[in-house]
């Protein structure tokens, strides 16, 4: 049987690293077989090429550089990673995937969705998310719960107009895709991370 794809989405400090972790605790406990990963990243690789997109340093990088290397570490994680693992019939949980291309590229960057969605075809056609979950926050909440950026890190370094962009393209998605689950994630981590357990319980997910 084919494994399930399960995506997570969010913008910066809206939590997804914690809740991703509260979440694989409840598998572990109940020995739900999965694996957890991330992007861009998540082999080999994509690490590499995440080094050269994130570096602080890298300041002279095109938009639509960013945007191919960000499709370029998909498509070798995708290969490498999640293929083989939904083969294998295992539940993959994934820390951002393409929507992060169309929200961050596509809506912030404003290279629109038909260019993200022509480079990230093989993303979007073979392999779209079973089911994605979208931590909602809106950027000035999450930035005051975060105390502030990480100033080493290229994506983190753009101001709130940037994320505020960002935010408004995963708003569209989520109008779009019916696959797309707004979690509202005001609230503490354990509410947030009992309303993900819900809606994944309630799909057939867990
Ligand atoms: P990361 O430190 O993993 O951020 P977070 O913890 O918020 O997920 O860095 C990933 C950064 O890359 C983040 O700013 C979002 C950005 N990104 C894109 O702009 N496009 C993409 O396709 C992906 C996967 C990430």
């Amino acid at each position: 049987m084919k494994g399930r794809f399960v995506t997570f989405e969010g913008c910066e400090g809206s939590g997804k690293s914690t809740q991703l972790r509260l979440l694989c605790e409840y598998l572990d406990k109940n020995g739900t077989p999965y694996i957890l990963t991330r992007e861009p990243g998540g082999s080999s690789i994509a690490e590499q090429i995440r080094k050269i997109i994130l570096d602080g340093k890298n300041t002279e990088m095109s938009d639509e550089c960013e945007a191919l290397l960000y499709a370029a570490a998909r498509e070798q994680h995708l290969t490498e990673v999640i293929i083989p693992a939904l083969e294998k019939g295992l539940l993959v949980l994934c820390d951002r995937y393409v929507d992060s291309s169309l929200a961050y590229q596509g809506a912030a960057r404003g290279l629109g969705a038909e260019y993200i969605e022509s480079i990230n075809m093989h993303a979007m056609r073979a392999y779209p998310p079973d089911i994605t979950v979208f931590l909602d926050i809106p950027p000035a909440a999450a930035f005051n719960r975060k105390h502030g950026a990480d100033k080493d890190d290229r994506m983190e370094q753009q101001g709130l107009d940037f994320h505020n962009r960002v935010y408004g393209g995963y708003l569209a998605l989520a109008e779009k895709y019916p696959r797309i689950c707004r979690i509202d994630c005001g609230g503490t981590k354990y509410e947030t991370n009992a309303k993900i357990t819900a809606l994944l319980k309630s799909r057939g997910f867990i």
